[in-house]
């Protein structure tokens, strides 16, 4: 069932987003050669917690820390370790924050210090399909819309396309219906409405799309040990679009 939520809840969901936004924004600056991704975990949970929020993540069918740390070859769900990030590193922090019971999502990739023009070229493609497909948002949409303009912006920058995850509607719960999947094809699924919050999130790899899971049960690691790239946001559909809830803070400096 895919909900629809009421000016209140949208305003909550704001709030949620917001939280996001500021905790990665917050992170940014200690994304740094020689800190641990434990460290960054710790950093975030006091940081959520100063905020009002609670690291939904965290207890998540077992998951055991507030941040998703994926770094390199890793895709999604990487957890929190005693490895020290190094320069040319790139790591994907993943996480949702819950606001009286109501949750806000949003993946970013970022590079460690100097890192290699493939990566550069995934981080920057990556980033772009997830606009690609944000694009398409408005009621009476497609939910295959937003699909379709992933998969054919990775196609052409040839990007594998990770198909076994995808994104997903939020609200009370971190994972609502629909599926919002990273291929498929226009004009099918279910329509978009007003009210209705969603998550897009493209996981691309510089190599082939073939994934696995390591013995941890949680990350998912490419089968061609090449790196691969997550952006994810938030986003409302409103009477004539969208309204992203989870903004880049930082978007204007890196114009
Ligand atoms: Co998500």
């Amino acid at each position: 069932m895919i909900t629809i939520k009421s000016d209140r809840e949208i305003e909550l969901m704001k709030e949620a987003g917001k939280m996001v936004s500021m905790t990665h924004q917050y992170l940014k600056k200690y994304i740094k050669p020689g800190i641990t991704t434990k460290e960054l975990d710790q950093l975030a949970e006091q940081y959520i917690y100063s905020l009002g929020g609670v690291p939904t993540c965290k207890g998540y069918e077992g998951f055991p820390t507030s941040l998703c740390t994926s770094v390199n070859d890793t895709v999604v769900h990487g957890i929190p370790s005693d490895d020290k990030l190094k320069e040319g590193d790139i790591i994907t922090i993943d996480m949702v924050i819950g606001y009286k019971g109501y949750q806000g999502d949003a993946a970013w990739t970022y590079a460690v210090g100097k890192i290699s023009d493939e990566k550069k070229y995934l981080m920057e493609h990556t980033e772009k399909a997830l606009y690609e497909g944000i694009k398409m948002i408005k009621p009476g949409a497609h939910v295959g819309d937003i699909s379709a303009a992933i998969e054919s912006y990775a196609k052409k920058y040839h990007l594998g396309i990770v198909e076994e995850l995808c994104g997903h509607g939020i609200g009370r719960e971190m994972h609502e219906d629909p599926e919002v999947a990273n291929y498929g094809i226009r004009g099918t699924g279910p329509r978009l409405k007003e009210g209705m919050v969603i998550c897009v999130e493209p996981m691309l790899n510089l190599g082939t799309s073939a994934i696995h899971v390591l013995d941890d049960n949680w990350s998912v690691k490419t089968n061609d040990g090449k790196p691969s790239a997550h952006y994810e946001h938030t986003v409302l559909i409103t009477k004539d679009g969208y309204t992203i809830l989870t903004p880049r803070l930082d978007e204007e400096e890196e114009c």
